[in-house]
């Protein structure tokens, strides 16, 4: 497979997910209360809306990946919503709906699901993979496969945001634009 090719085949993919999203989420995405996730840095220089959107791409991908059978639905509304607590969780306090400052990593999958119940309509499995996404903070750990799935997924993108590996796949995908136009 050439360059030219593989490229195309990345573009394919990652266009596929983004209408599984999509069909799933539209409500959600195209919510003006969902977009105020925008306003918000969650790692490094990701906004929570960016980082919700990686995270329910990765859920998707892994659950294929594992044929892990989870309900995909379920899966991609979780994932959107599972960092919805709406405050910037680096303005120490300062921020209103931040309510236990030093232990926003604790507390914000229930902020997060308070603030879902009232603007969504959630599935029990959604509530679950919202609970529970922090886990093994929680303490309780996830009841569905989606939560699990989304709470493997989270920590993978939360690893690569924090440590800026993400930026580097996405140059590397662009990258080889040029070497794919010389050849
Ligand atoms: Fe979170
Ligand atoms: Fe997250």
């Amino acid at each position: 497979m050439t360059r030219e090719e593989k490229r195309r085949l990345i573009e394919e993919r990652h266009k596929h997910i983004r209408e599984v999203l999509k069909k799933h989420g539209h409500d959600i995405l195209e919510s003006q209360k969902f977009h105020k996730t925008k306003h918000f840095i969650q790692h490094g220089d990701m906004t929570v809306y960016d980082h919700s959107l990686s995270v329910a791409e990765r859920a998707i991908k892994i659950n294929r990946f594992i044929h892990a059978k989870c309900e995909e639905r379920d899966l991609v509304r979780g994932a959107l919503l599972h960092d919805y607590f709406l405050y910037d969780w680096h303005i120490d306090g300062k921020d209103k709906g931040n309510v236990h400052p030093k232990l926003h990593g604790f507390f914000h999958p229930s902020t997060a699901l308070k603030n879902a119940n009232r603007d969504f309509v959630l599935t029990e499995r959604e509530k679950d993979i919202i609970k529970k996404h922090m886990w093994p903070l929680t303490i309780v750990p996830p009841m569905c496969r989606e939560a699990w799935i989304v709470t493997l997924a989270d920590k993978y993108c939360s690893a690569m945001e924090t440590l800026g590996l993400h930026k580097l796949k996405v140059r590397a995908i662009y990258i080889e634009l040029p070497d794919d136009e010389r050849e």
